[in-house]
């Protein structure tokens, strides 16, 4: 049995975050730039059945994957892959590897999750299609967050522009003109799971305003898709500022994030708005279309103020 190995790309969310979980749209695209890799090579050197996991991100280091718990994530992402393939795993090293940082926005989990399945699959010469590894992805998300809407291992599994909505089949959109974005880091690390639980605790303490402020973010998503799709990259920006100011009311911004948005716009940006789970994490500022050039200098300006890394990516 040869070695295998898969590497998945990590996302951003264009448009649609949090309000995607209570059923509204969401915009996501790949994000190439970063990625999750593993790695599985036979190991006649080990015990029948033993399979040892590397995962330096998380302190792993030929950890056993029999001596790791039931609710660990890498661990079930490779259970459940086996039972999807209806296999069992010859003795095995795993390695696991991610340029996405964690608990950023850029769906680390969901990326690693997806990595995962398919390199064990690959690795057994039972390649699983992308429903299934969709799903399962989806079902190690549980771990890290209760209720995720779906978006992040759909959008890493097809590797497309998607606009999600939570239980319909997967729609990806295209991208009449390709537009530049700046994705910076906060620095700030920011579980998904505890903004999207203390959003659902004010969201069940009052519905009718949140149930509003979901609803006018939808409107939002319905815009952008509609400029994407059309090619208007200069309507975005607006439609930007206006999603960063529904998340500020939701309540999942924070100091550290709005200055590094003030930051980007004062440096050319045409918009700009947290990415993700929010309170930290990630953001995005839209480079002028007519001005590609001024993606370094829109960089630069959030690093300045104070962002830890940046990427300028490509998206179409
Ligand atoms: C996380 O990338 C996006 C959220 O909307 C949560 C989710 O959709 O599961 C905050």
């Amino acid at each position: 049995m040869p070695a295998y190995s898969a590497s998945v790309p990590g996302k951003v969310i264009l448009f649609g975050e949090h309000a995607v979980v209570y059923g509204q749209p969401a915009l996501a695209v790949p994000v190439a730039d970063v990625a999750a890799k593993v790695r599985i090579q036979p190991a006649p050197d080990l015990p029948r059945g033993e399979v040892l996991l590397t995962a330096p991100a998380v302190g792993l280091r030929d950890a056993s994957l029999n001596s790791l718990p039931e609710n660990d994530p890498l661990a079930k992402a490779v259970r459940l892959t086996l039972e999807a393939v209806g296999a069992h795993m010859p003795a095995a090293r795993i390695w696991i590897s991610s340029t996405i940082p964690v608990a950023a926005g850029l769906g680390s989990g969901a990326a690693v999750s997806v990595a995962l399945v398919r390199a064990v699959s690959g690795f057994l010469g039972k390649p699983l299609p992308p429903q299934t590894v969709s799903a399962i992805a989806y079902e190690v998300e549980k771990i890290h967050h209760g209720t995720p809407s779906g978006i992040d291992n759909t959008v890493i599994t097809y590797a497309k522009p998607v606009y999600f909505v939570r239980g319909e089949p997967i729609r990806t959109f295209s991208i009449a003109k390709p537009f530049t974005l700046v994705i910076a880091d906060s620095g700030v690390p920011a579980p998904t799971a505890e903004a999207v639980a203390d959003v659902r605790r004010a969201y069940q303490g009052e519905p009718k305003r949140y149930g509003a402020l979901f609803a006018a973010i939808g409107r939002v998503v319905e815009s952008a898709r509609a400029a994407i799709v059309g090619g208007a990259v200069e309507d975005l920006g607006a439609l930007m500022d206006e999603n960063q100011r529904l998340l500020e009311q939701i309540g999942v911004s924070c100091p550290t994030l709005e200055r590094l948005i003030a930051a980007a716009k004062q440096a050319g940006a045409l918009g700009a708005k947290l990415s993700g789970g929010g309170r930290g994490g990630n953001m995005i500022a839209l480079v002028p279309p007519q001005n590609p050039a001024l993606a370094g200098a829109i960089a630069e300006a959030l690093r300045a103020a104070g962002a830890v890394r940046t990427i300028v990516s490509l998206v179409k």
